[in-house]
């Protein structure tokens, strides 16, 4: 059996989890920022380093402690080395290495979009490459072959804003408060998907990129507007959202050889209107549909763990002077 401790820190959320390679997440605390970023409206990123400072070793011991285990036990150390807001991701990736110095066990660098672009082989065991993802973070918006770990074709991404900004954008503009996706799901639910006229971009264009700059300027017209309530704008983006999602990713589907399944990972595939609305494009295209639950969707450290087992069970195991990326395309 192996055994890996992941660490995660490069955003809001402070995450230690410990996952064996039959999949089984021994222990996962996790530690959200929302208080100390919500006065500010978004993330902010020195506060965010300072507390994962403060966390992330007590999670570590946490994490040991609820699994029974001492770091003698586990076989390796993954932590997310990027990409992210970087004094955090410095944060992680150090602790990683110091423990790793200290035990002597060997440190896996891992890409926090590897992260989630694996985590759904965590949840389900008969998930095989190659396989169809979308990608939907914060940061990101893409649709990728999966063909292997450390093996990706980047079929689409967004030529401006990722789907989860645009969310959190949407949830500022209407007043909905921090962190703006769940916030947004919830209005969505007291509105009309069809009251407010919003448009779809790129909709049907052949390239099978994403945009979502366009419709956020639209719900800011909408709103200063004065005629729609909230609720109503809320449900009418996430419709336009999940109109361009489907269109998009049908379009890139055709560029792919056969995919085994239609993958959802990344924080805004914890959205149900969006999960459900995949599911059927899935169903309509033949193919299998994975998510992964919605707390293995938004940022933790057991994708990181896990794709921690994936690299290091192929014998990818990094340097110690392995450095930090802000930026780090799949
Ligand atoms: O993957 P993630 O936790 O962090 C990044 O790596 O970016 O994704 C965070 C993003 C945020 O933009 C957040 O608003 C969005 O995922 N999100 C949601 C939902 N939960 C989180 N978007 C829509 N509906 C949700 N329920
Ligand atoms: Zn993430």
């Amino acid at each position: 059996m192996m055994l890996v401790l992941g660490l995660e820190s490069s955003c809001d959320e402070t995450a230690a989890a410990i996952v064996d390679d039959s999949r089984r997440i021994l222990s996962h605390r996790l530690a959200t920022q929302e208080e100390a970023h919500r006065p500010y409206g978004g993330v902010v990123p020195e506060i965010a380093a300072r507390a994962h400072v403060e966390k992330l070793i007590p999670l570590v011991e946490g994490a040991l402690a609820d699994a029974k285990l001492s770091l003698a036990d586990v076989d390796a150390i993954a932590a997310t080395a990027g990409p992210g807001l970087i004094g955090g991701v410095m944060v992680g990736l150090v602790t990683g290495k110091a423990l790793a110095l200290a035990t002597g066990k060997p440190l896996v660098a891992i890409n926090h979009l590897e992260g989630h672009a694996l985590s759904p082989r965590l949840a389900d065991a008969s998930l095989e490459f190659p396989y169809a993802l979308l990608l939907v973070s914060g940061g990101h918006c893409q649709l990728l072959e999966v063909r292997g770990p450390g093996d990706y074709r980047r079929i689409a991404t967004t030529i401006d804003d990722a789907v989860g900004e645009a969310f959190d954008k949407t949830a500022k503009l209407l007043g909905l408060g921090f962190p703006g996706g769940p916030a947004v799901e919830q209005a969505a639910l007291k509105g009309d998907p069809f009251a407010v006229p919003l448009p779809r971009p790129l909709l049907g264009s052949p390239e099978p990129h994403f945009s979502f700059a366009g419709l956020k300027s639209a719900v800011l017209r909408a709103r200063d507007a004065g005629i729609h309530r909230a609720e109503d704008i809320a449900a009418s983006f996430t419709q336009a959202v999940i109109d361009c999602l489907l269109d998009r990713t049908a379009r890139g589907l055709r560029r792919m050889e056969a995919p085994r399944a239609l993958v959802v990972a990344g924080g805004v595939a914890a959205n149900s209107a969006i999960r459900r609305a995949l599911e059927t494009l899935a169903g309509e295209q033949g193919l299998r549909f994975i998510a992964p639950p919605g707390w293995l969707c938004t940022d933790n450290a057991a994708m990181i763990a896990w794709a921690g087992i994936e690299r290091h069970r192929l014998g990818w195991d990094d340097p110690l002077d392995f450095v930090a990326r802000a930026r780090w395309p799949l």
